[in-house]
């Protein structure tokens, strides 16, 4: 197998784009594909200031990388959640911490969700009965990655989130006819709200294999771990199904994702206009749809 642009031994090959490349032109091409969906999707401009949600794992410090490596002026946020499990969430918080350090102390927070509010996440979730822990953690850090951006005020919030994550949630929608959330599952989520910053995924056009495959040569210490929550979440067989298809046929999982999307524009799930958010959260001052406490405030209410 040799690299399509020096001849040299390629170290990975890429069916779906039917290019092989050796370490040095795939260090170089990730950059440039994610430039190019920046673009695309026209998810923030070259002098915008970006918070990227880190999670340490391998997508999110990828991400990071490019994102420093093009000059971007960014900032890196930890939510730790205090997820104990083998010291899952500060094993977590030290791989960002320590990839920080290494790029010359680019700016990076932590938001410690047991010392800033009281209780952790798992805390939380085992108070509040029929409520699974990662519902409650999909609800907290958006709140915090909002609260964050909109104190910080960041133009977008970037997070990690890959293809192969794209196309399992694709898939597990599709599988419910979920058409809310097939609706807002996008590469840029617009702001709804002066103080709701836009959300972008500029991962996604690239395979796991290719940001773990990134990591890796670029010397990137990363969690491998998933979060114990998730290791029987449903998303980990979708992705299996997936992977299996892309097999056989190599793009399926491309394709699925990028029709989707053009479906999508060409209007074929009917786009209604978003009621707007009038309402301001009495306690934490976020906008939300309900009236009176917002969601995450609601959720500590309720808390004995
Ligand atoms: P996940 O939902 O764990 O697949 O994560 C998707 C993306 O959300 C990651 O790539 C990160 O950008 C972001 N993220 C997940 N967990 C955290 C965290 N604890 N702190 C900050 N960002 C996170
Ligand atoms: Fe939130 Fe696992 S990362 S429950
Ligand atoms: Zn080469
Ligand atoms: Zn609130």
């Amino acid at each position: 197998m040799r690299c399509a642009k020096c001849g040299a031994t390629a170290v990975i090959g890429m069916r779906q784009h039917r290019l092989n490349l050796c370490a040095e032109h795939f260090v170089a091409w990730v950059p440039d594909m994610v430039a190019r969906t920046i673009d695309k999707y026209a998810m923030f401009a070259p002098n915008e200031r970006i918070l990227v949600a880190v999670s340490g794992g391998k997508d999110s410090l990828a991400l990071w990388d490019i994102l420093i490596r093009q000059g971007y002026e960014t900032e890196g946020v930890y939510i730790n959640l205090g997820i104990d499990h083998e010291g899952y969430s500060d094993a977590s918080e030290d791989k960002v911490r320590a990839f920080a350090e290494e790029h010359g102390s680019v700016p990076f927070r932590v938001v410690n969700v047991g010392e800033v509010y009281g209780k952790t996440v798992p805390d939380l979730a085992h108070t509040r009965r029929g409520k699974r822990v990662c519902s409650v953690c999909g609800l907290v850090k958006r709140h915090i990655m909002n609260r964050v951006a909109s104190e910080g005020g960041y133009a977008a919030i970037a997070t990690g989130h890959n293809l192969d994550d794209e196309a399992a949630t694709l898939l597990g929608n599709t599988l419910h006819w979920q058409s809310a959330y097939l609706l807002r599952q996008a590469p840029v989520l617009p702001e709804t709200h002066p103080r709701l910053a836009r959300k972008v995924k500029p991962l996604c056009h690239l395979y796991e294999r290719e940001t773990a495959a990134y990591a890796l040569l670029r010397g990137i210490d990363y969690v491998e771990e998933e979060c114990p929550y998730a290791v029987k979440a449903k998303s980990i067989v979708y992705k299996g199904l997936l992977n299996q298809l892309e097999h056989r046929s190599p793009g399926t999982k491309l394709q699925f994702y990028l029709e989707y999307l053009h479906a999508r524009e060409d209007g074929l799930f009917r786009q209604e206009e978003p009621a707007p958010i009038e309402n301001t959260c009495p306690q934490c001052g976020q906008p939300t749809m309900a009236t009176g406490l917002c969601a995450f405030c609601r959720l500590w209410e309720k808390t004995p």
